[in-house]
């Protein structure tokens, strides 16, 4: 059995004086004396102390930049500054040699590009480590706040036969021959032959079936992939990425909204107390990468700043009609400064939603009642005739992370809606039928998983908070 200590506890509270056995990648090799270890376990490394004398020439040799490396030694109290305890190696193993002249990272910047197409090691460096790292404690802090809470985590289905959106945006997913499938006579393709018996997709949304599950358990969440087949080529769209969905029974949209602004605090409060070690490295990160820009460029407040700015103070909340009212009474409108058109009912796009956000409230956003046509069929039309109760969550450099809405229990007005957007009835019947036989008021939304960790980690691109982003020339992994 393999027995070795983390450099994360051991540094929490050093056994000095004390033999210890640490194992894990070489971040850096000073003077042919001193190496620096990470092994994962947080974003410390520990300084091993290399007294050439005492080990085989060729041990000493294949010590370089992300070797994998096996020390036993004392725990001392460090004589150097920027640290205050090393390891005095006494034996020294090389687990797994690296040779650096083909090795593809370098001891040096790499651009985000370069790394994703790197994706087996770039897990390796300061940055994505610790991105990842939070990930997970995003993700855990997902399950936790709705345990606690009474929620079931319900498992939707990744192949499915509807449209959850009514946007089009699906991956086709099929068992038919793709070269030569079976065809009706009339020569179209046979899908009663396909394997499900019709056309199926990947999932865009679990939450026409959270409905279900909300219908009957009163309160839901599901946290899955989900499959967009849009342009993906923007920072913060992927086209595999992962949506929690809370679905709450006898709730509104007001009930929707604190839930949402309660819920995406308790993460952003959950990652600042569990991982500030690993926030404090990408906070120094972007005020590193920022320190060559005009003061207007930059971020206002550094990012742990912005974090407990965030969980510390009200979102605004303003209806879209008051919003539109704002942008279009704005300096930047009037000077032409954004790129697309407003008008009642346009959907808002991510410069005016950031403009909201980081000019207008400074502070996140709340935005309610848009217009039906920009919103999905599900959603409970307002008495005005024109709005839904939908609501999105608008961030700071992200612009929406959540979208969310009370849902349309009234079944002759759902239909009527599902006609008006060329929603077929027939292949929703199940769906319908949760309002002919005891339905309720009901309400929920969709939280962008990787668009929260973006925030969390201040990440510029959304492909840098995922391991696998779903991208053109990065599907190989
Ligand atoms: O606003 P959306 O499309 O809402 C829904 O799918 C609803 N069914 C949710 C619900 O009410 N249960 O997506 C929800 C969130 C967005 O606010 C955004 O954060 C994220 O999912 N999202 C994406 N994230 C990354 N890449 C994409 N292509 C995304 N599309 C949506
Ligand atoms: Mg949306």
């Amino acid at each position: 059995m393999i027995v070795r200590q983390e450099i994360k506890h051991l540094l929490q509270q050093p056994p000095v004086g004390e033999l210890v056995t640490v194992m894990g990648w070489v971040r850096a090799w000073r003077g042919n004396r001193f190496m620096v270890l990470n092994d994962g376990s947080g974003p410390q490394t520990l300084q091993v102390v290399v007294d050439q004398d005492k080990f085989p020439e060729e041990t000493v040799r294949q010590i370089g930049f992300h070797a994998c490396v096996r020390v036993v030694g004392t725990l001392t109290a460090s004589q150097g500054s920027g640290q205050s305890v090393e390891v005095m190696a006494e034996q020294l193993e090389i687990l797994g040699a690296n040779d650096l002249s083909s090795y593809p990272l370098q001891p040096k910047k790499q651009t985000m590009e370069y790394l994703r197409e790197n994706a087996q090691f770039r897990m390796r460096t300061n940055t994505f480590s610790s991105v990842f790292r939070v990930r997970h404690g995003v993700a855990y802090a997902v399950n936790k706040y709705f345990h606690d809470r009474g929620y079931y985590y319900l498992h939707t289905p990744i192949i499915t036969g509807n449209d959850a959106e009514g946007a089009g945006e699906m991956f086709r997913v099929s068992t038919l021959d793709p070269i030569n499938p079976p065809r009706t006579e009339a020569g179209e393709i046979d899908y009663n032959q396909d394997f499900f018996g019709k056309a199926t997709n990947l999932t865009v949304s679990g939450q026409l079936q959270a409905e279900i599950g909300a219908l009957a358990l009163g309160k839901v969440y599901t946290f899955g992939p989900t499959f967009r087949a849009e342009n993906s080529n923007t920072s913060r769209h992927l086209a595999e990425f992962w949506m929690i969905e809370p679905e709450i029974a006898f709730a509104d949209i007001d009930n929707d909204m604190n839930l949402a602004e309660d819920f995406v605090k308790y993460l952003i409060n959950f990652c600042l107390e569990q991982y500030p070690d690993d926030l404090a490295y990408l906070d120094q990160r972007i005020q590193d990468s920022e320190k060559n820009m005009k003061t207007a460029d930059r971020r206002p407040m550094g990012l742990v700043d912005t974090l407990k700015f965030v969980v510390a103070n009200d979102f605004a909340r303003v209806t879209y009609t008051e919003a539109l009212d704002i942008l279009m009474r704005s300096k930047a409108y009037k000077k032409g400064k954004f790129e697309f058109p407003l008008s009642w009912g346009t959907d808002l796009q991510a410069e005016h939603e950031r403009y909201l956000v980081e000019k207008h409230f400074e502070r996140p956003v709340i935005v309610r009642d848009y217009p039906k046509d920009i919103k999905a069929f599900y959603m409970r039309q307002n008495d005005d005739g024109k709005t839904v109760a939908a609501m999105d969550v608008l961030f700071p450099y992200i612009g929406e992370v959540i979208g969310g809405s009370q849902r349309e229990e009234r079944e002759d007005k759902l239909r009527q809606r599902m006609q008006e957007m060329d929603v077929h009835a027939d292949e929703l019947a199940w769906y319908l039928q949760l309002r002919t036989f005891g339905g309720c008021p009901h309400a929920g939304f969709g939280l962008g998983f990787e668009r929260i960790v973006q925030f969390i980690t201040g990440m510029g691109n959304i492909r840098d908070v995922i391991p696998f982003p779903r991208a053109p020339r990065l599907a190989d992994f």
